[in-house]
């Protein structure tokens, strides 16, 4: 069975299709292991079986970022990649966060059920506090707002919102999405069963591209080729990917070697094959470097001319947007109604 409207409470109950949900946090220009970890096989996963909901997590992207420009071109940035790598705004939900307002209430109520020992051990909260630690503040919790203290009972309230029954993330969130878990059960259990419980999705092939210096392509190591670079820079920053300092024509070992790594990202399995072998005669690493940039160029360059397209246009990219959030509000309307009436948040004498 399948539901074709907004869902009741009772109706979530029969619910068969699965529901798919991520966030991407606005505040960074997405990279080639955005694209590898996260937006291809995104989009790849939206079909029949499925119900998808992608959105910009521009509630979370505050958190730690106070420029007002950043945000704002991030979540343009964000948007036009998604669109540009083809994700189709009539096959998955593509909304902002913000034009969603309901996840906020229901982020309060939440904050109700959710202890405050639970975010205690949230990760991102306990490395801020190490950090403090470390260097040698009195007040450990210094600095660390309420939103750092707090933001897993948002991403929970991202999720439950649409009774998400699949999570796609990094191996990093995996904790939160144990939390959702836990917050969910709390609720039902106190109140009524209104959630269903979410799985978290870790990819583990496709999920740790390589950077520039070998380490996981990551923001924070400064290491990450942006995924619609101009293709003269693309080629320049492949250019400067760290290799060994082997000599052309002795055999050379693909299992260390980041360009190789890449390679098998973008590349067939009998493309792969062949460039084994190549490794194995000896490739230069400079030649290596040269195939590695057209076979991902091969790839992104149509999608770059899309993005461009679309950078210009940030008004009809706003119009998705908010068709997309307004497409789905009945569904978060009818849930909060539930979740309001459950905790005698309701009209009078009801
Ligand atoms: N916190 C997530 C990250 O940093 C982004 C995110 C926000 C998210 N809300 C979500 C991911 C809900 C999955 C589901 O990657």
């Amino acid at each position: 069975m399948t539901v074709l409207f907004y869902p009741s409470t009772i109706d979530y109950i029969f619910m068969t299709k699965q529901r798919i949900l991520t966030g991407i946090t606005t505040t960074g220009t997405p990279h080639l292991g955005n694209y590898v970890g996260a937006i291809r096989p995104a989009i790849s996963a939206i079909g029949e079986e499925s119900e998808s909901f992608y959105f910009l997590a521009d509630y979370h992207g505050i958190i730690k970022c106070h420029d007002p420009e950043r945000i704002s071109r991030s979540t343009l940035e964000i948007a036009a990649t998604w669109l540009a790598c083809g994700l189709d705004p009539e096959k998955a939900h593509f909304y902002r966060q913000s034009d969603v307002p309901e996840i906020m209430e229901l982020t309060w109520i939440l904050n109700c059920v959710c202890t405050k020992g639970l975010m205690n051990r949230g990760h991102a909260y306990k490395a801020s506090v190490a950090e403090n630690e470390e260097k040698g503040q009195a007040d450990l919790d210094h600095g660390i707002t309420m939103g750092l203290f707090s933001y897993p009972v948002l991403m929970t309230a991202d999720i439950l919102m649409f009774n998400a029954t699949q999570v796609p993330v990094g191996r990093d969130q995996i904790q939160h999405i144990e939390m959702a878990r836990d917050i969910a059960q709390k609720f039902n259990h106190a109140f009524t069963d209104v959630f269903s419980l979410p799985e978290a999705i870790v990819d583990e092939e496709t999920e740790l591209l390589q950077g520039l210096d070998g380490r996981k392509m990551s923001k924070s190591y400064n290491n990450t080729i942006p995924l619609f670079e101009p293709e003269k820079k693309l080629r320049k920053l492949i250019m400067k990917i760290k290799t060994n300092s082997q000599e052309p024509g002795e055999p050379k070992d693909t299992s260390d070697s980041t360009l190789f790594h890449m390679y098998q990202a973008f590349a067939s399995a009998d493309e792969v094959a062949a460039i084994e072998q190549r490794y194995a005669d000896g490739i230069a690493w400079g030649e290596m470097k040269q195939v590695l940039f057209e076979k991902i160029n091969q790839e992104i360059a149509p999608m770059r001319e899309q993005y461009e397209q679309l950078m210009a246009r940030p008004d009809y990219i706003e119009d998705i947007l908010h068709a997309g959030a307004e497409r789905i509000r009945p569904m978060s309307k009818a849930l909060l109604a539930d979740v309001r009436h459950a905790v005698g948040v309701r009209r009078l004498g009801a």
